[in-house]
């Protein structure tokens, strides 16, 4: 703690699903953080109560409305504050909007990723952790994928994730000041159990969970699965589920690792290594829920990988960093979520509700201490 207290962090996209848990678990480790986010996918209601969440350490966060690809902005930022380190999690992520839309895709994610980059260069600040993606596995050969299996991508998000591994790679390679860890995420589902920040994605979700919960909710009336005739168990995909609260925590001790001084450019797998279906992942749901959700079989999503889980030996070895939540207890906190915010963030200005902490107190204790 003594350690982390000085430390200004910068993370980008931090008002986003996964930001926003991370800024929060990065608060109650004592950092001192500065979100910048455009708002493109996400609300300013999230820093908000991340801010009520964080109790004492409240003070400790900061907010600006910023486009990454905004040079002059983020380089007056880096002028005004000096950061330790930033965590990029600022990035468009719909699958298929990128293969309709592949410029808007390359445009934003990588032209932000290198402004980014050339600011930190210019500034001395040569740390980063990078949100990457079980997605750079393709439809893998083996499983688990291990932080060695071959790589591929499906589509241009898919790519954009690849070329910044390799963007990062070529930086490190060419300057070893650089600290890199590229951090390649499973499928993160789940919210903090407070049922305060959650996923609020816009439009017609594209992910299981979140299009889950609408149905849960009443907002869609089935959900559609893709594929049974898959070799699966039930003939569904599996997918390694993370509770986003432990990706969160991966986050922090992914920045602890950064300290260490024969870090170069390296990749973790954060995942549980469990596979999971999506009737086993309706099944946890509804009983967590007491919902019913009524399911419509169809086609393959074309892209879709048949089974995908993680290795996470690595993650548990050199970061010391291990997922501690299981299907129920992620379930239990989406639905935990969605029912006290039916419309996200913007439809229901509810007031902080914490019930059925599924975590330690001291995870929740901003969010305690304030009922
Ligand atoms: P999210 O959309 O909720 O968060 C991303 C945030 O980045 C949003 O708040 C958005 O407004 C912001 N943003 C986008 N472009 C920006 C720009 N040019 N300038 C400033 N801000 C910008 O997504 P998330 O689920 O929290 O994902 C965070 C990161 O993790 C993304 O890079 C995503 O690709 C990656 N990732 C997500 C998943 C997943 O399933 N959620 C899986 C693997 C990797
Ligand atoms: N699925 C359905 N119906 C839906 C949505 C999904 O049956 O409405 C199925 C999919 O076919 C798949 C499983 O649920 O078998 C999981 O699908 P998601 O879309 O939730 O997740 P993906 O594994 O396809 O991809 C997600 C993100 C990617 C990321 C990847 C790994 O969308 O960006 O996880 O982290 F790269």
């Amino acid at each position: 703690m003594v350690e982390t207290m000085s430390q200004n962090i910068l993370l980008t996209g931090g008002a986003g699903y996964i930001g926003s848990h991370t800024v929060l678990q990065l608060l109650l480790s004592g950092y001192k953080i500065v979100v910048i986010d455009n708002l493109d996918n996400s609300s300013a209601v999230a820093i908000k109560r991340v801010q009520e969440l964080a109790g004492r350490h409240a003070h400790n966060l900061e907010f600006q409305q910023m486009d990454l690809r905004d040079k002059p902005a983020l380089e007056s930022l880096f002028s005004s504050k000096k950061f330790s380190a930033v965590i990029h999690f600022g990035g468009l992520k719909a699958v298929g909007e990128s293969v309709q839309k592949p410029l808007k895709y390359y445009n934003n994610n990588l032209i932000g990723t290198i402004t980014l980059l050339e600011v930190m260069a210019a500034h001395g600040c040569k740390k980063l952790v990078f949100s990457s993606s079980a997605t750079v596995y393709g439809w893998p050969k083996e499983v688990p994928c291990t932080e060695e299996s071959p790589l591929s991508a499906a589509n241009p998000y898919g790519r954009t994730k690849l070329f910044t591994e390799d963007i990062c790679r070529d930086l490190h390679q060419s300057d070893s000041e650089w600290k890199i860890i590229l951090l390649r995420y499973f499928n993160p589902v789940g919210a903090h159990p407070s049922g305060y920040i959650g996923e609020d994605p816009r439009g017609i979700p594209n992910n299981l969970m979140p299009f889950v919960q609408q149905v849960a909710v009443g907002r869609r009336p089935a959900l559609t699965v893709f594929g049974n005739d898959y070799l699966t168990k039930d003939g569904t995909g599996v997918r390694d589920y993370i509770h986003v609260v432990d990706l969160a925590d991966g986050h922090v001790a992914a920045l602890k690792k950064l300290a260490d001084p024969s870090i170069g450019c390296e990749v973790y797998n954060l995942g549980t290594g469990k596979g999971t279906s999506v009737l086993e992942m309706v099944a946890a749901f509804e009983k967590v829920s007491g919902k019913k959700i009524p399911l419509k079989m169809a086609g393959r999503r074309p892209g879709d990988a048949e089974t995908v889980y993680a290795a996470t030996a690595k993650a548990e070895r050199e970061l010391n960093w291990k997922a501690k939540y299981g299907i129920e207890e992620m379930c239990r906190d989406q639905w935990n979520w969605a029912s006290r915010n039916p419309y996200g963030y913007e439809g229901s200005p509810q007031k902080s509700a914490c019930f059925l902490p599924c975590l330690p107190r001291n995870q929740v204790q901003g969010c305690l201490a304030q009922n």
